[in-house]
């Protein structure tokens, strides 16, 4: 097959956001996941454990989504801020109604986003909470000078604001948020919007309005009319499944099937048709293309591991899910003109997470791999690909064998990353990019192993990203031969 990379076109920089991520208070995530407290046995620095801190610094996470979710719209941020010991005890009704202390909250997630040396997005509380608290919550963050909410703030040991950029107006207002119509959360939105205030010339925020689910292009229509004005994005939802019709029986993440590793790559790609649709409506309402597209909750759902906590939404991680990663982000580089940031679902133990852990132990996701071999898109220039793909056929499934997207640093290095979708087949390569000479340097890593292929905790190095051998380069174009069921990254030196 062929693969055009095309130095002269593209959509623009793709937004290192769009490598984001999410973190819920939502089973192991949170509490065990990323916080054990300071008292624990666990190494950790202010709470947070160093294993997973150090291995999540890897992967360059440029924003975290906090506290949800369905969590967002029960919480009261006033809960989690001041003397651990003093914090209210709530019970979480949306995950397994388990007990939650609020041991976590602002400050903590603040030192988290430290930590990882990321931007903090936060979701407040539309769904039962009030334009009061919403706006304080603001303030409290941001706030320099003197004003109830920075004392506040002062008080409870943090003198200067973090200035948070990015906060969401609720979260799945037509669902979980409270079972809201567009028409109703428009004007909601339209109110929150107003009392979210800048403290600060020098540092704006960014609202993002609680987006549409799937293909509801109603919502994003209705929303971008009416609120699209008093915002700066719309977010959009979109998780995959194996059999998208019924939600209660999912599948398996670890023993599916043949036609469920096909069906999930082909539902993974109606992000492409999705975005694209989506993205036209908005500018239906946004002739200036003012607004962004916020994905900001995607990824894989399966049936959680036998024995686990049902709410808990903990799930293993294969193959399949580091392909559907590729997928997704291959899609967000060669939507670079459209959407602003993407965040999946979740950072640790939840749904498509990048890290599982398990007391003391901790084990790397092929989905983890996936994201540290594109990291080097963050930032970089999209480049427009072409890949003459053949289609692969499963019942009534057809996907395109190979998936591409590319970009180019500043200093001219071309990343290439290539994700081979059949389960049996390697593909050899032609690529051809255009001023590329014989002599440049090519280096390329590979995951690869079958659609089934996980880490555990007794075997956490099963698959683990390898040299890609066989690249030759000659003028203008090079050769590579992409294994069965992989995702490939090659750079291509052009100095
Ligand atoms: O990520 C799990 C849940 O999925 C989130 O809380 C909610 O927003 C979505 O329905």
């Amino acid at each position: 097959m062929v693969i055009v990379i095309n130095p002269n076109r593209s959509k623009g920089t793709i937004s290192p956001n769009l490598y984001g991520h999410f973190s819920e208070h939502l089973g192991r995530c949170i509490y065990g996941g990323l916080w054990v407290g300071e008292d624990s046995p666990i190494p950790n620095e202010r709470g947070l454990r160093k294993d997973v801190v150090s291995a999540l610094r890897e992967i360059h996470i440029p924003v975290l989504r906090w506290p949800g979710g369905c969590f967002a719209d029960t919480y009261h941020w006033m809960d989690g801020v001041g003397p651990v010991s003093q914090r209210k005890t709530i019970v979480n009704t949306n995950w397994g109604g388990v007990t939650e202390d609020n041991r976590f909250g602002t400050h903590e997630f603040l030192e988290l986003c430290r930590q990882l040396d990321c931007q903090p997005y936060i979701s407040g509380n539309v769904g039962s909470g009030t334009v009061y608290e919403f706006s304080n919550w603001v303030e409290y963050c941001n706030m320099p000078g003197k004003s109830p909410m920075a004392d506040l703030r002062r008080a409870n040991g943090r003198e200067e604001p973090w200035n948070v950029k990015y906060w969401g107006i609720g979260n799945e207002a037509w669902g979980c948020g409270g079972l809201m119509r567009p028409e109703f959360y428009s004007d909601l939105c339209r109110q929150y919007a107003t009392y979210l205030r800048n403290y600060s010339e020098d540092h704006h925020i960014y609202k993002i309005a609680s987006g549409a689910n799937v293909d509801d292009y109603n919502w994003t229509e209705t929303v971008a009319e009416r609120a699209g004005f008093a915002v700066d994005a719309l977010s959009l939802h979109y998780y995959t499944l194996p059999h998208p019709e019924t939600w209660h029986h999912k599948g398996p993440a670890l023993g599916f099937t043949r036609e469920e590793y096909y069906s999930v790559l082909f539902q993974t790609l109606r992000m492409d048709e999705l975005i694209a649709e989506h993205t036209r409506r908005l500018r239906k309402h946004d002739k200036k293309h003012r607004l962004g597209l916020v994905v900001d909750e995607w990824g894989t759902w399966y049936d959680v591991e036998p024995g686990t906590n049902p709410g808990f939404l903990y799930q293993q991680n294969t193959m399949r899910d580091a392909l559907v990663a590729g997928i997704n982000l291959n899609i967000f580089n060669n939507h670079a003109d459209s959407v602003v940031m993407a965040n999946i679902a979740q950072t640790v133990n939840v749904l498509q997470a990048m890290v599982l852990t398990e007391g003391p132990a901790m084990v790397l996701t092929p989905s983890y791999h996936v994201f540290k071999m594109y990291r080097e898109h963050q930032g970089a220039r999209q480049l427009e690909t072409y890949a003459a793909a053949s289609m692969l056929t499963c019942g009534e499934c057809q996907v395109p064998n190979v998936h591409v997207s590319a970009s180019e640093a500043e200093d001219g290095t071309v990343l290439l990353t290539a994700v081979n979708l059949s389960e049996e087949r390697a593909e050899s390569a032609e690529v051809i990019l255009p001023g590329l000479r014989a002599d440049a340097q090519l280096e390329g890593t590979v995951l690869a192993g079958d659609p089934w292929a996980h880490n555990t905790f007794a075997a956490p190095e099963t698959v683990q990203p390898k040299r890609l051998e066989g690249l030759q380069a000659g003028d203008g174009r090079f050769t590579v031969t992409l294994p069965a069921c992989s995702v490939s990254a090659i750079r291509i030196g052009r100095d």
